[in-house]
């Protein structure tokens, strides 16, 4: 039962008499919008202070009032804010869960372990403890490092990560630690005669998948596979990992396996370099607008226009739509009962739905601020189970006045050499890694998407070489039937850009049947074509949809009526056409084909952190 109160989500596709709808509505996979709660079962918390002192809390973390160093299981060190360290109040914390604090008496020793291999520190310490009353003893923990950055000096220095492999020797242990910022982690080498003996202990306790906090020198590597490692005088256990339990406890394990634990597939190889990419892409994207003079517009996710037309949207309600009784049914102006629910009583006044695409509401910003784009989550309920298809997937939308469909495409080809470049310079090591695991030409790939123009085709001379091809062997084809009018599938789309032109293409003037709405009339082809675009790439078909806008009243008018559209329901768009109204184009980028596509992988469901599909919402 949905609480009260809480949007439920509801597929509303255009056919919502269909059993796969149907189950959708009614059963318990209607989604509760309004039940995100945050849940700190483990939190860390950087002091204020000094970033040099973190807190990994587990338990009740709420309970405590005090600022922590590192708890864990059994093994403590902690400060005040000031950066001392505090182990008075530490025992004083009763409320938190008893397994992060077994004695103080273990926290002095591990405190103790860390002064004598940090004894450079030491005078700062005894400075800063003088001015905190319940301080024994203190010292800053040594600076943090991210593996990313780990460069050979002589500091002493932090490491905090988890463990992925322990190796044992006579007179050293190797520890590999990766602390999600770079693909290989750092290599922490500790000589057995030279730690102290709390390491040890920690040490025999290791297994893949603890957290761990290393300390010591980060120096040339010894070996051949990295170029620095940690020459560690200390090293504790943070949070233990039972290899028994660990479901990444074993080295390889297949992709859609690593989709059944999404919540820990990030600590794997794979998909910590997939989300590192992703980072950057996003950043690049929004660099890019930003350098070009663009607006970033945050376009609402709940909406009552279908901007795609295509009626495949979930419905959000607050309607008790587990109780049909209830349900207040709609009713002609004589008051007579009619099929379907009246809207009218639901939380908003009107039946809403899930976004499609931001685009319209991106509109009304290009046609005052000029040019804008949007950044979010778009839903889709689209019943794909394809590698290319998402129900809740990442959409960039520009929005441009005074521009036709040419400044769309000079746009979004510059926007993707922008990006792709600036992949290609920040992620190398991840993408070397997709290049030898997954897709070998990659680099190539993404280079000539770089420095190579893209191909401008127009839709009737795809149709020609699409026929021309087919007609070799109709046989290797799925879909060989193709005329005007049709709307290409995957193998055309990735046809023409991997084996036709092995490049990015651009086909344009698509037949106005197959599209939107909102797509300007090309005057000068008989009415047929429409000025739209669609980008598509090797490896993914379709990455990018756009067009030139409708902005003559008139001719968009006639448009939605031809569609049965309920011009009312679009009468603040309308407005744009008749106040001031302006030739504007934009497109729409989907971000995790993109992903997909930057990274060499071939599914979808992995270029995004919890992928939403037919059937699965888990996580
Ligand atoms: O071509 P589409 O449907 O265009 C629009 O939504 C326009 N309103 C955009 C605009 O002009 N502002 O979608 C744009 C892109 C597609 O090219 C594709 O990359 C991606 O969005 N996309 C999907 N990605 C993942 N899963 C799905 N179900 C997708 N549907 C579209």
């Amino acid at each position: 039962m949905a609480s009260r109160g809480a949007f439920l989500v509801a597929m509303a596709s255009s056919s919502s008499s269909s059993a796969y709808s149907g189950a959708r509505v009614s059963g318990r996979s209607a989604l509760s919008l309004a039940t995100a709660s945050y849940c700190p079962t483990t939190s860390s918390i950087r002091s204020s202070s000094s970033s040099s002192v973190s807190a990994v809390l587990r338990g009740r973390s709420s309970s405590i009032s005090m600022a922590f160093a590192n708890i864990h299981n059994g093994r403590s060190m902690l400060a005040s804010s000031s950066g001392s360290v505090s182990v008075g109040s530490f025992t004083t914390s009763t409320s938190m869960d008893r397994s992060s604090f077994s004695s103080s008496s273990s926290s002095t020793r591990m405190q103790t372990a860390l002064l004598s291999s940090t004894s450079s520190s030491t005078e700062e310490t005894t400075s800063s403890s003088s001015s905190t009353t319940t301080t024994t003893s203190s010292t800053p923990s040594p600076r943090r490092v991210k593996t990313a950055s780990a460069q050979a000096s002589d500091e002493l220095v932090s490491i905090k990560g988890w463990v992925r492999t322990v190796r044992r020797q006579k007179t050293v242990a190797f520890v590999e630690v990766n602390d999600g910022s770079s693909l290989g982690g750092i290599q922490c080498v500790l000589p057995l005669e030279g730690v102290d003996d709390a390491t040890m202990e920690e040490i025999n306790e290791l297994t893949t998948g603890c957290s761990v906090h290393a300390i010591g020198k980060i120096i040339e590597s010894q070996g051949g596979k990295q170029s620095v490692e940690l020459s560690a005088t200390s090293l504790r256990i943070i949070g233990s990992c039972p290899g028994e339990t660990y479901p990444l406890a074993k080295k390889r394990h297949s992709l859609e396996y690593l989709r059944t634990i999404a919540h820990l597939r990030p600590r794997t190889n794979t998909i910590s370099a997939v989300a590192r990419v992703r980072s950057t892409l996003a950043g690049s994207i929004h660099a890019f607008f930003q350098k070009e003079g663009f607006n970033y517009v945050q376009t609402p996710l709940i909406t009552a226009s279908d901007c795609e037309g295509a009626g495949e949207m979930f419905r959000v309600t607050t309607l008790e739509i587990d109780d049909v009784e209830k349900l207040p049914r709609a009713k002609d102006e004589e008051g007579n009962m009619q099929a379907g629910v009246d809207y009218g009583s639901d939380f908003f006044g009107k039946a809403a739905f899930l976004t499609v695409s931001g685009q319209l509401g991106g509109e009304t910003h290009a046609c005052a601020l000029g040019d804008v784009y949007t950044f979010g989550p778009t839903f889709r309920a689209e019943n794909s189970q394809t590698a290319r298809h998402l129900a809740e997937f990442w959409m960039v939308e520009p929005e441009m006045a005074f521009a036709d469909l040419t400044s769309a495409m000079d746009n979004a080809e510059s926007m993707l050499k922008f990006v792709v470049s600036t992949a290609l310079e920040k992620c190398d090591e991840d993408l070397t890694f997709f290049g030898n695991f997954f897709d070998k030409g990659l680099k190539d790939r993404l280079h000539k998407l770089v420095n190579v123009p893209f191909v401008r085709l127009p839709y009737r001379d795809a149709i020609k070489y699409l026929q021309e091809e087919i007609a070799k062997d109709p046989s290797k084809w799925q879909f060989p039937e193709v005329e005007f009018g049709t709307d290409l599938a995957t193998e055309h789309e990735r046809w023409l850009a991997e084996t036709k032109f092995e490049s990015a293409v651009f086909v344009y003037n698509y037949p106005k049947k197959i599209k939107a709405f909102y797509m300007r009339d090309n005057d000068d082809d008989g009415g047929d074509t429409v000025n739209a675009m669609d980008l598509l790439v090797p490896g993914v078909g379709e990455l990018v949809g756009g067009s030139q806008r409708e902005e003559r009243l008139d001719v968009l008018v006639e448009k939605m009526k031809e569609l049965d559209l309920n011009i009312d329901d679009y009468w603040w768009y309308l407005d744009l056409r008749r106040f001031g109204s302006v030739p504007h184009a934009g497109y729409g980028l989907g971000f995790e084909r993109l992903v997909t596509y930057v990274c060499g992988i071939e599914n979808i469901r992995d270029a995004i952190a919890f992928p939403r599909y037919p059937g699965n919402a888990e996580f």
